[in-house]
Order: C-alpha cells, then structure tokens, then sequence
C-alpha cells in the first residue's frame, strides 16, 4: 500500500501515467479530484501528459472532494478558483465542458446546503460512482475535509474545521479572521466507494503523519487510516515525507521493490 517514491515530481509522473491509462480504458471515467500544495506537480505533469500524448479528455466527468462554505468561486482562496487555475482552464481549452467539472458550491445560502450535500453525493452515485479518487491527507489525517471522528458511512456533509486545519490552512490568507470556519467535504463513505484510490504525501513536514498513518490500524481517530480497509489502494509518499517510516519499512516501499510493497 505505501510506495516511497524519490521525489513529488516522480509521484507525479507516474500518477498521470495511471489517469492516462485510465482514460484510454474508460473515456467517460468519473474522476474524484483534490486539492492543496500537494496536488499541483500532479496537475501539471498530467497536462504536460495529455497534451504530448494526445489523450481525449472530453468524456471524463470529475467530481473534488470539497469547497470552503461562504467563499465565492472567484474568492483566490477558493478551491473552485484553485482548480480553474491549475487544471480546469486548460481541460477546457482541450475540449472538457466545464458542466463536467463538479465542486460543492459553498457560496449557496445556509439553508439549501443540506439539499446542496445530498444532491452532490447522489450525482455520483447517479453516474456510476468513481473510477478513481485522488487524495491529499492534512497534518491531523483529515482525507478531504472530514476531520478525525468522521463516520465511515458518511455522505457530503458540512464540516466544522478544526482550529488545527484552519491554522494549516490559514498559510493562504491575508487574515485569520478570513479562514472559513466550515466546508462541504465528500464523506468517507464517497470516497471509500471509489473503485481505486491515490493518496499523495510529500514533504518533510508531513513525515510525523505518515509515521501515524502507518502505525494506525483503520480508526475513525485518523480518518485515512480507514483507507487501509480499501482493495485498491496506493499511498504515494516521497522520501521526505517517509522519513520518519522506520527504516525497514522505508527499504521495503522504495520504488524498484514495489511488487513486495507493504
Ligand atoms: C486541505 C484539503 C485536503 C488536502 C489538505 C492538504 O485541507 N481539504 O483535501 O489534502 O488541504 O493540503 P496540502 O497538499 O496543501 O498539504
């Protein structure tokens, strides 16, 4: 399940190579798309992939994980904005119709968002649910935005941040008082659903999650260690980020002995 890659951009390369292959195989795939820091090498490699190699992308349909509640989708730090600029925008330019591309509208009154959340994970249900999910994980093991203590069989749902997200996430804003205090997050139930899963962690400063993440068996405590319940999982972790696996651990998921990854 983990596999320690040397670098995020070697995580990224091969991830595009696996949605490559999976558009080939399935042109209408129902992609789950993430957001973050960590996401955008693997963006970028993926277009720099599709471009060269011709790929049609105009089938796929792609549902992310989650939206902050109160931002507009022309808010900088809004997850609608963060994908227009790092991928939508040019899977338009390449032919995608941006109706194909789903995010919770956090922007709506408060009283339509229960509506909002059951609508969002029945439309992927709908759709024949996801082909493949593309997780990043928070400091405190947050999949999306369900934080520590989320039911296994939960749906869409709004989500009140913990201060300990917020302050992780509060690197991109002018203000604290501007972070959002909540967010419609895909449930765990949503997520686990989806027929393979990706989990990318780098970096150094995520080495004390992935050690928790490793130790933890499946606990709601921990949300994506409930991801090693899953049958088609892969954690892709760069040698930052698997610094503090032990040291047997580390020799047994680097790259050239995959096949006996634990
Ligand atoms: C936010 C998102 C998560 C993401 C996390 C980590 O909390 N809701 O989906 O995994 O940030 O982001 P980064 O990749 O910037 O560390």
């Amino acid at each position: 399940m983990f596999c320690i890659y040397p670098t995020p951009s070697a995580i990224a390369q091969d991830l595009s190579h696996a949605l490559l292959a999976l558009i080939q195989r399935k042109p209408q795939a129902i992609l789950g798309l993430a957001t973050g820091s960590t996401m955008e090498p693997v963006y970028a490699a993926w277009l720099t992939a599709i471009k060269a190699q011709g790929v049609d992308i105009t089938g796929i349909t792609t549902f992310n994980l989650d939206e902050y509640i109160g931002l507009t989708a022309q808010h900088p730090q809004s997850y609608h904005y963060y994908m227009r600029q790092h991928l939508f925008s040019a899977l338009e330019q390449m032919g995608l119709p941006p109706q194909q591309c789903h995010l919770p509208d956090g922007s709506i009154p408060q009283l339509e968002l229960a509506q909002e959340c059951a609508h969002y994970s029945a439309h992927i249900q709908k759709l024949g649910g996801l082909d493949f999910q593309l997780l990043g994980i928070g400091s405190n093991g947050h999949i999306g935005f369900n934080e520590p203590g989320t039911p296994w069989d939960s749906r869409t749902h709004v989500v009140a941040l913990t201060e300990r997200t917020r302050q992780d996430n509060g690197r991109f804003f002018d203000q604290p008082e501007e972070i959002p205090s909540h967010a419609i997050t895909m449930g765990m139930a949503d997520i686990l659903e989806a027929k393979t899963i990706a989990l990318v962690i780098t970096g150094a400063h995520k080495a004390e999650v992935v050690a928790q993440l490793y130790a933890s068996p499946p606990d709601i405590a921990m949300p994506a260690s409930v991801l090693k319940t899953h049958s088609d999982i892969r954690v892709y972790v760069d040698e930052a980020a698997a610094s503090a696996l032990p040291e047997a651990v580390r020799r047994r998921c680097r790259l050239p002995n995959l096949h006996q990854a634990a």
